[in-house]
């Protein structure tokens, strides 16, 4: 068996120092806010697994089944050599991507990337115990700058699955599109996962279980905070909050401060007072319209080739050739 590789191109610095940028900035904003990206240490992408058991949480089982049923059809259509996966966690839908994949096409390598070195290199290791012969070459950067770092060598197929699309607010996400239509070359493809439009009845809980699981992890960011900064936070004094906003078409997770109170941030000689009932926007998980997403492939220069939805049209995959 062949062991996973594994290139760093974003080391614990690097992270450190976006983090830096990011608690700065979003933390003296008014409405505070914070990047998606940083409940992801090892600790928040354990507890993301936990949320994908979990019964409120119809994505990832959804997404899961609909996979089952049509990798075979996505495999004729990319063809893929390649298949690189942006932000994969634990990769384990992929599976079945990968095995439809090597029985379809002359597969040769599997590029997992990620944020947290920790879900991929567990991942990565994974895959290349149960695929040997597959070249697994996993990739620790940021999905949003270093998409030039992924190789090219082979018909390469992107899957961006799990409804990470709906992390970027719409600039980011166009700003995403074309600098993956800049990296592919035309007649490759990029497969997207996405959660569609609702009733928030069922959206709503996806992201705020019973279990209180959901709430950690959004609090998780406040431990990232805590350990990479030296700041000062007090995670069980904010409560995690998810609304639906009908108008943006995204649920939202906030942290609102449960009393008033001053927070240190001490590596950024930073301090940042809290009014009781102050939020942090934490993440913002956008639903789509398969219309919507496929006129914004289209305008990054993408031709969606196939959409398939589950039978409650909760979750769409799509298939887009980079024209
Ligand atoms: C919602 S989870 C989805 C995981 C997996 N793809 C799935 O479908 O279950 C988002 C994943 O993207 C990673 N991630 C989030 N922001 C990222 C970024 N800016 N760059 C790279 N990876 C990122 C996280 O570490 C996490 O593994």
């Amino acid at each position: 068996m062949t062991a996973a590789t594994l290139d760093i191109h974003m080391t614990d610095d690097d992270l450190t120092r976006a983090l830096r940028v990011d608690a700065r900035r979003g933390l003296s904003a008014s409405p505070k806010w914070l990047p998606p990206k940083w409940f992801y240490d090892a600790r928040g992408s354990a507890l993301f697994e936990q949320i994908t058991e979990l019964p409120e949480y119809y994505p990832t089982r959804t997404e899961r089944a609909l996979l089952q049923r049509v990798v075979g059809d996505i495999a004729r259509v990319a063809q893929a050599e390649v298949l690189v996966e942006l932000g994969a966690g634990s990769a384990v839908k992929t599976r079945l991507l990968l095995t439809a994949l090597s029985a379809h096409a002359p597969l040769r390598a599997y590029v997992p990337q990620d944020v947290s070195s920790s879900a991929l290199r567990a991942a990565a290791d994974a895959v290349a115990a149960e695929f040997p012969g597959l070249a697994v070459h996993g990739v620790v950067s940021d999905f949003t700058d270093t998409l030039e770092t992924l190789p090219h060598d082979g018909r390469r197929m992107i899957a961006f699955l799990g409804s990470t699309l709906g992390n970027l607010i719409p600039e980011e996400r166009a700003g995403f599109l074309a600098r993956i239509h800049h990296v592919l070359a035309p007649g490759e493809f990029l497969l997207l996962g996405v959660g569609l439009i609702i009733e928030p009845t069922i959206l709503v809980p996806a992201y705020d279980d019973a279990a209180g699981i959901t709430a950690e992890f959004n609090r998780n960011v406040l431990h990232v905070l805590n350990s990479r900064l030296r700041a000062d936070f007090v995670p069980e004094k904010f409560r995690h909050v998810a609304v639906w906003d009908s108008a943006n078409g995204w649920i939202e997770m906030r942290l609102e401060a449960t009393e008033d109170m001053t927070v240190t941030v001490a590596d950024l000689d930073l301090t940042v007072g809290f009014g009781r009932g102050e939020q942090i926007r934490t993440e913002v998980s956008a639903k789509f319209r398969v219309a919507g997403l496929d006129a914004e492939l289209a305008h990054a220069g993408f031709a969606t080739r196939r959409v398939w939805t589950d039978s409650d049209d909760r979750f769409a995959l799509i298939l887009a050739e980079r024209r």
